[in-house]
């Protein structure tokens, strides 16, 4: 805890708890997982839990204020000056064991300081406003932040091409020109020569290494239940040695993964691949549960 002159600034409606005794509720505090600040009173202390400050007033030096800062292992230099140490910001990340908040205190003015309550957040399924990603005609990168591990899921909907004779394809794609997997949606005629059967109006799940001009590691071929301009829906999931695709909810396409190419390899999900005319789908939005961020705490 860091100890400074200040009073502490809050929202109607937040009750801080009372104690008795400073040294103690400085103390407490301390060890509170979700405790942000503690606060000197006349009669003893008031302890201020996580989002219900919203700032310190520096000006107003007839109480003590202590909030958490996390120091790296040298003592601040002499010339850098409390509270902040020369920094702009300090922050400090929280954990009740399965999510994550962070407590970021920001010399804001002078005379104040900031305090911003945020928490970690991950998309769990489709926004509920999603914004497409597919209007402009060109290949479509996402890179990953965080790996695709088991338990992950990626999910896809849109529109297929209204004619015929069109595809579009999902790539999980790894470092060095590899594809732990690579799914293609069939609209009509097949182009792959690779194919073992012709094709023709399937959905490909395959493994590539290298280069397109070679054959797949390893290939399976579905029906395709969809037709010209239907919508879908396909989610992708994995255990340690299999794909799970499913599609619309209703069916489940099984692929085993190569091992030499595990799915956690993936460093960007790539829609359109190719970038080729006979590749279309239209109004797409694509998303997983990996697309996380620090959210204003409510
Ligand atoms: C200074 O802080 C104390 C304790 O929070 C408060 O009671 C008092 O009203 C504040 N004074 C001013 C001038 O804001
Ligand atoms: C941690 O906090 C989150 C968000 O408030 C809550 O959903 C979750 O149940 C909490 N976990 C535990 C172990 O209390
Ligand atoms: C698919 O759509 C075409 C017209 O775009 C239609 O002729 C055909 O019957 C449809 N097939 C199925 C299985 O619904
Ligand atoms: C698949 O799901 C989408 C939206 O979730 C729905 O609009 C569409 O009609 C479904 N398509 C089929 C072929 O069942
Ligand atoms: C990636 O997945 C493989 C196969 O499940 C596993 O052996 C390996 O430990 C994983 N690596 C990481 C970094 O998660
Ligand atoms: C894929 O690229 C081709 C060629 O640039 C383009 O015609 C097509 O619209 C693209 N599709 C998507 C979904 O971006
Ligand atoms: C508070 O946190 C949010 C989310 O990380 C960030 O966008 C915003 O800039 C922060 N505000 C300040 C004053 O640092």
């Amino acid at each position: 805890m860091i100890v400074i002159p200040g009073a502490v600034v809050y929202p109607d409606g937040v009750v801080p708890v009372s104690r008795g005794e400073w040294a103690q509720c400085l103390e407490e505090c301390r060890t509170t997982w979700n405790c942000a600040i503690s606060s000197q009173t006349i009669t003893g202390c008031f302890l201020f839990f996580l989002n219900q400050v919203t700032s310190i007033d520096l000006s107003n030096t007839s109480t003590a204020v202590a909030f958490k800062m996390s120091l790296p292992n040298e003592c601040p230099l002499k010339t850098d000056n409390p509270p902040l140490f020369g920094k702009s910001t300090s922050e400090v990340i929280a954990t009740n064991g399965t999510s994550y908040f962070k407590t970021q205190v920001v010399g804001s003015t002078e005379s104040q300081l900031t305090l911003n309550f945020t928490s970690f957040e991950c998309l769990k399924d489709f926004p509920e406003n999603p914004v497409l990603r597919g209007n402009d005609p060109i290949r479509y990168d996402y890179p990953l932040a965080y790996k695709f591990l088991p338990g992950e899921e990626f999910f896809m909907k849109g529109k297929i091409a209204p004619t015929f004779n069109k595809r579009f394809t999902i790539s999980f794609l790894g470092p060095s020109d590899t594809y732990p997997l690579f799914i293609k949606v069939i609209n009509g005629l097949a182009d792959s020569p690779y194919s073992p059967e012709k094709g023709n109006h399937q959905i490909e799940i395959s493994t590539w290494k290298e280069t397109f001009a070679a054959n797949p590691i390893s290939i399976k071929t579905y029906p395709n239940p969809y037709n010209n301009s239907d919508a879908f829906e396909i989610r992708i999931k994995s255990s340690d040695t299999q794909v799970f695709v499913y599609l619309n909810g209703t069916t489940t396409l099984t692929f085993d993964i190569e091992p030499s190419l595990p799915l956690n390899s993936t460093i960007s999900f790539v829609i359109n691949y190719s970038g080729t005319g006979g590749e279309r789908v239209d109004d797409y939005y694509v998303g997983w549960t990996g697309e996380c961020s620090w959210v204003p705490m409510t």
